[in-house]
């Protein structure tokens, strides 16, 4: 694709930066939908983020990521967010229109996209959710909305239930937090249809560790890893051995991506083109296997 003089920036923004996926997928789909964008990396210390989204402003960069550390810090430098952003008090994605700077969160929505598109719609379903992190009350924010139940388990279970109590002043469903040990894991994983794992269990380079015991695992569950690196967690691999249906944390990865592509372009992603060119990228680094 052609720089012009119109060329609209789009980027990411965290520290650390250089491995983020994000430049080879957002390309990809710009370059295949001929659309005059183009997507960096940027690295940005916490000391430089309010100078970094000045800067956004002043050089009327289009549309950033925010990724770690930046997402919670981030908020207070916009001038308006979606319910989810506001819920959660972090951003994942901003969109500078006409210097008016929106915030969203667009990793919930990931999540849940990645299961709908994958034949795992949740709504109406019991989901197990193990970790109370940034990760995770994105998802559970937007798995809340949809599913019949929703239980989350943290190692720290105070994060969990601090969780599930805010959630239920909002939506006024049925979602419990707890401690997350093998019993509560084990007990809790009878009564569900979707498991997701979003703690950092199993993520590079403590690949062969799993919170979930092989023996647990069904043929009529669901399993989503957000752990995409590698991109067959020991999880995954369990559970595809068990029978039951795996979606993968790249899934995730895409969905939420493509989210962001829709907010700053206005077009439906395309998902194909961005999937293979985040597997690509993860196998040429060793990742993909
Ligand atoms: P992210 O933004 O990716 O969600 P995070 O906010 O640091 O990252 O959250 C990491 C999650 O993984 C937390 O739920 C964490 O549990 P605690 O809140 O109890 O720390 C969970 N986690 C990390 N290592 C874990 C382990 N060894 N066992 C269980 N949970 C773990």
């Amino acid at each position: 694709m052609a720089i012009s003089g119109k060329t609209r920036v789009c980027g990411v923004i965290g520290d650390p930066i250089g491995h983020t996926l994000s430049p080879t997928i957002q390309n990809a789909a710009f370059n295949h939908l001929g659309l005059d964008f183009l997507f960096l990396a940027f690295h940005v210390k916490t000391a430089d983020l309010e100078n970094a989204i000045r800067g956004m402003r002043a050089l009327g960069i289009h549309g950033l990521n925010v990724t770690m550390p930046h997402k919670n810090a981030v908020i207070k430098y916009l001038d308006e967010t979606d319910s989810a952003a506001k819920f959660l008090g972090s951003a994942n994605t901003i969109l500078n229109k006409n210097s008016t700077l929106s915030g969203f969160n667009t990793d919930g929505v990931g999540a849940l996209n990645a299961l709908r598109e994958n034949g795992a719609n949740p709504s109406e379903k019991k989901v197990l959710l193990l970790g109370a992190g940034g990760a995770a009350k994105a998802i559970a924010f937007s798995f809340a909305q949809e599913a019949e139940s929703l239980c989350i388990l943290n190692r720290m279970p105070e994060k969990a239930t601090v969780l599930a109590d805010a959630l239920n002043a909002v939506f006024g469903k049925r979602i419990v937090g707890g401690a997350l040990s093998p019993s509560t894991l084990q007990k809790n994983l009878q009564d569900a249809d979707i498991l997701v794992n979003a703690t950092s269990v199993g993520m590079h380079p403590t690949v062969n560790q799993s919170l979930v015991e092989p023996k647990w695992l069904k043929p009529n569950l669901t399993v989503m890893d957000i752990v995409y690196n590698p991109v067959k967690t020991q999880l995954a691999k369990d559970a595809k051995a068990a029978g039951a249906k795996v979606v993968s944390g790249v899934e995730m990865l895409i969905y939420q991506g493509a989210a962001s592509f829709k907010i700053w372009t206005g077009k439906s992603a395309p998902i194909k083109v961005m999937r293979k060119a985040a597997l690509n990228k993860l196998s040429s680094k060793g990742e993909g296997k």
